[in-house]
């Protein structure tokens, strides 16, 4: 089973499938089809699949050149049919792990693609799980849906975690040569997962178990999150005893050794670095571990957008405005830098906020045409920022014109320190 399962991936004859096509699955699926695979691609959601069909790529670090030329050789296309899995040797595992409203995990969408794979399973498949997910979740939870008698782990089929560590938007590290952590539920699953991602991706990384792979990327965010959750609180610190925290980072990380910087600002965002530790607390939870540190830095980083609408308000009281009744401008609405991904953005807890307030909001997002939340409805209005009271740097596109905002705007509370290096009393920083 090995043995022809490795020669079909070694001589790209492997047919392979990517579960879930956004903005980690469609990647994947294009470094693939670029290695010489004809990669299938699944998702539930029919616009979709029609837009992949179409050669019509849907995210922004995709060449839209690139894409349809594979789509035009025919290297990709896409279905909402599991039934295409008959055909398949390979399948990858991209769907959402949100949280509950609770923070526990929300594992719906792997159990909901495992029982389709299940299905359309045959002998000497590879399958992957690359969603983010607590530790366990592949030999606990994956791996009992599709072993059976006669269809043994590492014997009739292999099954394997690697972590994605994709980073939207950032050109310099894409999928292709990001390092990629592969861990199999057997050596032989290990083998046959790292032999499939050195056909396409630059280097591959292989650990004793799905266990440890699955450890390694919520170690990496973990991590992360607890960082910027130290430079959150030493931002408030700063503020209270009126030192400039950028200065104070930009010059400890002078140091060359032993120390790493990591910013303040407005909230986390993204489907990452606000969720994926908690599914690490809930699992070490259930091993009898309270996860100190995630909290902590949870409530840090979960107090931000209130610290900065406190800064807001009191910015405009120095000015003898009340903030119910001022017009405040949010620039910028993504969770991060260029990129237009709005999941779990602090701005739409600013924008919230600020309206409870009774402040009168508007915002303008070169990525960001439309913005609807909870009865909220708004959308991009450059021309609006002229009008502001105050104008809230919430997302520091680097598009945006500096220059003429500090120019025009009566007041500035700058989260990103976009406006690094400008002085004037109109600029409030965080
Ligand atoms: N976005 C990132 O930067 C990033 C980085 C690293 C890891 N991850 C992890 O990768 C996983 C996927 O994240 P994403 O950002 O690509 O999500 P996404 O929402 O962009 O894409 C997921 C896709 O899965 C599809 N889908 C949902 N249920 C399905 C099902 N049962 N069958 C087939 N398709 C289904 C959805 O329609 C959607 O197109 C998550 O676990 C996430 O935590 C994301």
């Amino acid at each position: 089973m090995r043995q022809a399962l490795e020669e079909k991936i070694v001589s790209r004859k492997a047919r392979v499938g990517i579960v879930g096509l956004g903005y980690v699955g469609l990647p994947l699926a294009v470094e693939f089809a670029k290695a010489g695979f004809t990669v299938t691609g699944i998702d539930l959601s029919p616009s979709k699949v029609a837009k992949v069909n179409a050669g019509e790529s849907y995210i922004a670090d995709i060449d839209q050149g690139v894409f349809k030329s594979l789509v035009d050789a025919g290297k990709i296309s896409a279905s909402s049919d599991f039934g295409v899995i008959s055909e398949l040797d390979t399948v990858n595992i991209c769907v959402p792990t949100p949280l509950r409203k609770t923070k526990d995990p929300d594992m719906s969408y792997i159990v909901s693609a495992c029982q389709q794979i299940a299905k359309y399973f045959h002998k000497g498949m590879l399958v992957i799980l690359e969603s983010t997910t607590y530790p366990g979740t592949t030999y606990e939870l994956v791996l009992p849906m599709l072993e059976s008698a006669d269809m043994k782990v590492g014997r009739d089929f292999f099954l394997c975690f690697s972590p994605e560590r994709v980073d939207p938007g950032n050109a310099q590290y894409q999928t292709h040569n990001i390092p990629k952590v592969v861990g199999g539920c057997t050596a032989a699953c290990t083998e046959a997962g790292a032999l499939f991602y050195r056909q396409a991706l630059q280097t591959v990384i292989p650990v004793s178990s799905t266990q440890v792979a699955e450890m390694v990327k919520l170690l990496e965010n973990t991590f992360r999150m607890i960082n910027i959750g130290l430079a959150n609180e030493i931002a408030m610190m700063c503020g209270r005893m009126g030192i400039n925290v950028w200065e104070v980072i930009e010059a400890a990380a002078t140091k060359p050794f032993g120390f790493m910087a990591f910013y303040p600002g407005p909230g986390l965002g993204g489907h990452c670095i606000p969720i994926d530790p908690f599914y690490l607390s809930w699992k070490s939870k259930q091993a009898g571990i309270e996860a100190r540190f995630i909290e902590l830095a949870g409530y840090i980083n979960g107090q931000m957008p209130l610290f900065v609408v406190d800064k807001v308000q009191n910015a405009l009281n120095d000015q003898d405005k009340p903030v119910k009744g001022s017009h405040i401008h949010i620039l910028g609405v993504a969770y991060k830098q260029d990129i237009d991904d709005m999941r779990e953005s602090p701005a739409l807890d600013i924008i919230q906020l600020l309206e409870r307030r009774g402040a009168k909001l508007s915002y303008s997002d070169p990525h960001v045409p439309h913005v609807r939340f909870d009865g909220l409805e708004l959308c991009s209005d450059e021309a609006a920022m002229g009008k502001a009271d105050c104008v809230v740097i919430v997302t520091a596109h680097s598009g945006f014109d500096y220059k003429a905002l500090v120019g025009m705007a009566p007041l500035i509370v700058d989260t990103r320190n976009a406006l690094k290096g400008v002085v004037s009393d109109r600029i409030v920083r965080l």
